[in-house]
């Protein structure tokens, strides 16, 4: 039979690989005959990997370390950890989320890649309203280093809640992809971002506490009527980094089972749609956080 994904022999690398989505991506891939660098803080047990890193991405010189031991071509890659903010002070959500991607992009991928080689984005529904809000984003993600993206976000990081850099990171993320995706086409290289609705993942209690309880975060699934699967996130993304995908690039595919149709035909309320770097938002916010007893973390505490 034709390998119509081309993964065989593909060197691939995943962050976040040891749970969730990354960990389905990473079993598809190994199913598939690629090669997987699989990065996470925590062990990644799949077997049949060519090689577990450990890795904290929130920290530039552990990326610079980790890719060391990387092969110096990479085919694909695929940037799924993430942080929802609620366990992780702001600049780390930040950084993991966003800083990561965007300085493992410029500094490796572009060198590393060649024409024909692949990148995805694992953002989220969270950060679906980016094009609204580009110009809170431009000066972050016009940013070409990890010292100028902390620069830039140094008052945020200090001021607003920690789950505030989930929206804003993913928003970031999404914008730096569709711009990116024009500069990467010129080098033969596709970049698409998945937009994931709530998934039943390492992740999912975090935002079940966050909007109050299990029936509450089902409720807002809409029509799905229960949370995604993990592998059902990990199809689209091991598709958009496929052989199959060849002529897409720069897509924000969300993967919600039509709840975006639905704040499209207004019959559902688009809660996305507020800014998250407003300086009066942020502030209300963390009062209202620090009154639920929710965590808002300052800057630096964990
Ligand atoms: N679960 C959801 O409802 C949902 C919805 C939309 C988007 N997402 C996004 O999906 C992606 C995957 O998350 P998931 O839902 O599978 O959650 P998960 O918690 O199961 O997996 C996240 C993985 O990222 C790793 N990780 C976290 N911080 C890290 C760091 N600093 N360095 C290295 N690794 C780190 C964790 O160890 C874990 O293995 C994330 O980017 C998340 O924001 C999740």
């Amino acid at each position: 039979m034709k390998d119509y994904f081309g993964y065989k022999d593909k060197v691939c690398v995943v962050t976040g690989a040891s749970s969730g989505m990354g960990r389905a991506t990473v079993e598809m891939l190994v199913d598939l005959g690629a090669k997987v660098y699989a990065l996470d803080l925590n062990p990644c047990t799949v077997e049949g990997i060519a090689e577990f890193i450990q890795c904290n991405l929130a920290k530039k010189e552990e990326i610079d370390e980790s890719f060391n031991k990387i092969p110096e071509h990479i085919d694909s890659f695929f940037g799924v950890a993430g942080l929802s903010g609620s366990k992780t002070d702001y600049r780390t959500t930040f950084d993991c989320n966003y800083t990561a991607n965007m300085y493992i992009t410029l500094n490796y991928l572009k060198e590393r890649m060649k024409k024909g080689g692949s990148i995805v984005y694992c953002t989220s529904t969270a950060g679906l309203e980016w094009k609204k809000f580009k110009k809170e984003q431009n000066k972050v993600v016009h940013a070409k280093t990890w010292e100028e993206v902390e620069e830039r976000t140094r008052k945020l990081a200090s001021s607003a809640p920690a789950t505030f850099a989930y929206m804003y990171s993913k928003r970031c993320l999404s914008q730096f992809a569709c711009e990116q995706a024009v500069e990467f086409a010129k080098l033969g290289i596709r970049i698409n971002n998945v937009l994931p609705a709530s998934t039943d993942t390492g992740m999912k209690q975090e935002f079940q506490d966050m909007i109050g309880s299990e029936e509450a975060l089902i409720a807002q699934t809409g029509l799905a009527g229960r949370l995604a699967k993990s592998e059902e996130m990990a199809y689209p993304m091991v598709f958009l980094n496929s052989d199959m995908a060849s002529f897409i690039s720069g897509l924000d595919m969300v993967v919600d089972y039509t709840d975006t149709c639905l704040k499209v035909l207004k019959l559902k309320k688009n809660l996305e749609a507020v800014s998250a770097t407003n300086p009066i938002i942020c502030a209300l916010a963390k009062k209202m956080m620090s009154k639920a007893g929710t965590k808002a973390l300052p800057d630096g505490k964990e």
